[in-house]
């Protein structure tokens, strides 16, 4: 069974927000005053969510992606993981997390079956990191790191928000990163989610981004695999790791799209920046199984092609990213 869309591409990848909870309040992600909570009953349960999953891998879905707020702070989340790595059909679990906790979560998280991690770290100095997250101790994060390396986790993923003034002087000592380490190290170019007036200013585009490490390091150019996401990626000569440039805003890469994503409210969404979506809770109480996947098919085919945030006269929606988790 394969999910196609009207603009002919195969959506085989779900990113699944199981809580809109987080342990940190990044600047780029919430508002200072913080976000409305999800009251726990408006969230899915344990069974709703499997459920959901199930049905999207019954109609195509390879890989499913488990986001937040931060997945790793909702109770229970370690035998969820492992009972939905067995589905059969599902080819890879992975997962977001910002790292608070790896220290501790890595190895459960390992031994559940989650095949891959990306970890969000936004500055290598410890007052810009914490001034970026409002608070958070970069120290255990940077263990949680090390803790998933120890744990088997290979392929690591590192998400650096690139934000002009706050953290761009750190683009170079990022790009050393992956040169000592065996890290995937990806430049994100900073999404105008929170439709906050600073966002111009520290706007960075990929293009730039590039330049700066190109202009001290030689790139090598590499070709993306099978369900790879949406970096461009490149490998300074005779480095452990490669690095990744990810740039929704400048270069979006909807016309290789092969995502639908639900909230952490339960609704499915055929695209981050459209409002468009099916609230899956009701279609949860019945007992039809065909009914989830009628909806789904229906996501899909009205999944749009392309978002218009880089265009001023479109018009613009507040994406709560700890809700869609990105
Ligand atoms: P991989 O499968 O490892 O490549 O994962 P990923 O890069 O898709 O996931 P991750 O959660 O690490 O997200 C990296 C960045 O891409 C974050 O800033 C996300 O918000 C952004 N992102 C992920 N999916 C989409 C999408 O469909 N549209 C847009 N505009 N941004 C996305
Ligand atoms: N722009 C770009 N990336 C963002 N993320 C959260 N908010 C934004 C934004 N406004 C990233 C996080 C995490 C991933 C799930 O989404 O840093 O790595
Ligand atoms: Fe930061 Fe991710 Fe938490 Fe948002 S959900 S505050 S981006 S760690």
């Amino acid at each position: 069974m394969a999910l196609i869309d009207t603009y002919g591409r195969r959506i085989n990848y779900l990113r699944l927000s199981v809580t809109d909870r987080c342990n940190m309040r990044c600047s780029y992600c919430m508002p200072a005053q913080g976000v409305e909570k999800l009251e726990h009953k408006e969230m899915l349960s344990y069974e709703e969510l499997y459920r959901v999953a199930g049905a999207c891998i019954a109609q195509g879905i390879e890989k499913i992606r488990v986001t937040g707020g931060e997945p790793l702070v909702r109770k229970g989340i370690v035998p969820f993981l492992e009972r939905l790595s067995r589905v059969p059909g599902l080819k890879e679990l992975v997962l977001t997390t910002n790292g608070l906790q790896l220290e501790e979560m890595a190895l459960p998280l390992k031994s559940a079956g989650v095949a891959r991690l990306n970890i969000s770290l936004d500055s290598l100095k410890p007052e810009v990191f914490a001034r970026i997250t409002r608070g958070a101790d970069l120290k255990r994060v940077l263990a949680g790191i090390e803790a998933a390396e120890r744990a088997g986790f290979v392929n690591l993923k590192i998400n650096m928000v690139v934000m002009r003034g706050v953290n761009d002087a750190e683009i170079l000592d990022f790009a050393a990163l992956s040169i000592k380490k065996p890290y995937t190290v990806r430049f994100i170019e900073y999404m105008p989610t929170l439709l906050d007036e600073g966002w111009g200013a520290q706007s960075m585009p990929g293009s730039e981004i590039l330049a700066r490490i190109a202009e001290r390091y030689p790139l090598l150019s590499m070709v993306g695999a099978e369900m790879a996401g949406p970096a461009r990626n490149f490998k300074i000569e005779g480095a452990a790791g490669a690095i990744g440039i990810i740039t929704p805003v400048s270069g979006h890469f909807c016309e290789s799209c092969n995502r639908i994503r639900v909230t952490a409210a339960g609704r499915m969404r055929g695209c981050l920046f459209s409002d468009q979506g099916v609230d899956l809770k009701p279609l949860l109480q019945s007992l039809d199984p065909y009914r989830l996947q009628e909806e789904i098919r229906r996501i899909v085919t009205q999944k749009p092609g392309r978002h218009h945030i880089a265009e001023p006269e479109a018009e613009k929606i507040t994406v709560n990213m700890s809700r869609i988790g990105g």
